[in-house]
């Protein structure tokens, strides 16, 4: 076979779900040894495409070909026999398992023993597993349980575990969605060292950026039609983001200068301590007037999101005062919080955002069901829910398949977060904090929420916002302070800085 004969090809591929077509006559041949992206909204029909390639899926029409044979698909175990190999965008892995137990779950080696059971070679598995390790630069201690590494270590472990079952075709769905910038860069490392032995690698992403980085072709989806396939070489991130979106979308954030007003929030000597009763915030000062975005810029887990908690009432600081309008708040409630004026759009969406079991219309109506128009002498009212669940969805394009009578547990992450934005802007309140409110949203949906963020700064709302993205804090921040290690390091106005600068103070280069 020639080097340019496709390793996998899919011809004509259809998918149907109740009242969704996923995928719509997809034709698209990969090469063996190239990096290939896939790029599309949420809900574009990426998964679906990869999962049918997988075997866990099986297409309603079209033909799959891979190393020139048509091959038939009805399980992952078929797809593994083809050395198709896929890490999920939800890792698979046995919590409770070591490493080692996780990567050979299912195929272990077996050594021949004295007795009537043979036994499971651990000894051989783990050998095959430092091979590995080292030869693609995956580290990882294979006698740790998963619940005691992080995400990007069990990403590894995903990775070890395909090429553990010699995957030569590597399916990566999202997979720096769940990453640090760091480890974003690690990982495109790796990606390109499996290319360079030989590996084929298929790339689902929402992000240009990366895929200009890596890969060497791109197909577009949307809306489960194929779009075009693309030499990433001879675009441009424009462009693969207009044929993505379906319209022109733009990249730099219309800001008009500033009008400051008064303070709305006030922070004084903030200081938080974990559960181990370490502090996480030291004794942190800051403070936000109406009309400014005020970013806390900084690498997860420095202590950003302690400081939102507190603020929102979630946690109680061990020391340090918060003023919102001029009154203290340190020891209020979470409810009298909101009442006085504060917004919040926490990081975990799943579990302080939103009740999964609710509707989409009664999620956005759920903190104002005790203020009229929605109900009045004990009544609640239903039209008024409706109309304004569809005002919300029309200017924020929530996407669900039932509008406002949707189940929120079955809307797309991304839809669930867009959700949540709308229903907190809406709140009116004087304070917007937001936490990563655009993480994980393709670049249509990030272009709307930061407008909006824009919009009611220019309203006069008083918005902190705390982004691990460091583009999006120099794209819509009036001033930036860097947290590093619990501490709140220079804050400045945004103008005066740059972003390589922000990027020193990030990593403890500077201060
Ligand atoms: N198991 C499923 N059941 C019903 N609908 C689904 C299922 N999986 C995906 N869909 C729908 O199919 C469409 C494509 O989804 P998906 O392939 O996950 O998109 P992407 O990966 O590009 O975000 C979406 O409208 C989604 O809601
Ligand atoms: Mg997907």
């Amino acid at each position: 076979m020639n080097d340019d004969a496709y390793i996998v090809e899919m011809r004509h591929i259809t998918k149907r779900f109740p009242g969704v077509l996923a995928n719509d006559d997809i034709s698209v041949g990969i090469k063996r040894g190239e990096i290939f992206a896939f790029l599309g909204e949420n809900g574009a029909g990426k998964s679906t495409l990869m999962s049918i390639l997988f075997g866990m899926y099986e297409s309603d029409e079209g033909e799959i070909f891979v190393r020139g044979q048509k091959v038939s698909l009805s399980s992952s175990n078929e797809a593994a026999a083809l050395n198709i190999g896929m890490v999920h965008q939800h890792f698979k892995l046995v919590s409770n398992y070591t490493i080692t137990e996780n990567i050979i779950l299912g195929i272990e080696p077996v050594k021949k023993s004295f007795g009537l059971f043979p036994a499971v070679d651990i000894k051989t598995a783990s050998r095959k597993i430092k091979e590995l390790s080292r030869s693609y630069g995956l580290e990882v201690d294979p006698a740790m349980r998963i619940d005691q590494v992080n995400v990007s270590t069990q990403q590894r472990v995903e990775i070890l575990k395909m090429l553990y079952r010699d995957a030569e075709i590597l399916i990566f769905d999202e997979p720096t969605a769940v990453l640090t910038p760091q480890e974003i860069e690690f990982l495109l490392g790796i990606m390109r060292g499996l290319r360079d032995k030989g590996k084929t690698i298929i790339l689902i992403t929402h992000k240009l950026e990366e895929i200009k980085q890596i890969a060497d072709r791109c197909a577009i989806l949307r809306r489960g039609k194929l779009v075009k396939v693309l030499n990433v070489a001879d675009t441009s991130t424009q462009e693969m983001a207009n044929l993505m979106v379906g319209r022109d979308v733009s990249f730099t954030r219309n800001k008009k200068p500033p009008r400051f007003r008064d303070r709305v929030l006030e922070v004084e000597g903030l200081t938080v301590r974990n559960e181990g009763h370490f502090e996480v915030v030291k004794d942190v000062s800051f403070s936000v007037r109406g009309g400014e975005i005020f970013a806390i810029a900084g690498v997860s887990g420095n202590g950003q999101i302690e400081i939102a908690d507190a603020i929102a009432g979630l946690v109680k600081p061990s020391r340090g005062t918060i003023r919102l309008k001029g009154k203290d708040i340190t020891s209020r409630s979470i409810r009298e919080r909101i009442e006085r004026g504060l917004s919040y759009i926490p990081e975990d969406r799943q579990k302080y955002g939103l009740i999964l079991d609710f509707t989409l219309q009664d999620n956005l109506a759920i903190k104002r069901y005790y203020f009229p128009p929605f109900s009045g002498g004990g009544v609640l009212n239903d039209e008024r829910f409706k109309d304004f669940a569809d005002s919300l969805i029309l200017r924020y394009d929530i996407r669900s398949g039932q509008a406002g009578k949707t189940s929120t547990r079955s809307m797309s992450g991304g839809n669930q977060q867009k959700a949540i934005v709308a229903r907190e802007i809406s709140l009116d309140s004087d304070l917007l904090i937001f936490v990563q409110p655009t993480r994980g949203l393709d670049i249509g949906a990030i272009e709307n929420i930061q407008t909006q963020i824009l919009e009611e700064r220019d309203k006069g709302k008083a918005v902190l916002l705390i982004s691990l993205e460091l583009d999006e804090v120099m794209s819509l921040a009036d001033t930036i302070g860097v947290i590093y290690n619990g501490r709140l390091l220079n804050i400045a106005p945004a103008d005066t800085l740059s972003t390589k600068e922000v990027g020193a103070y990030m990593m403890g280069v500077k201060g």
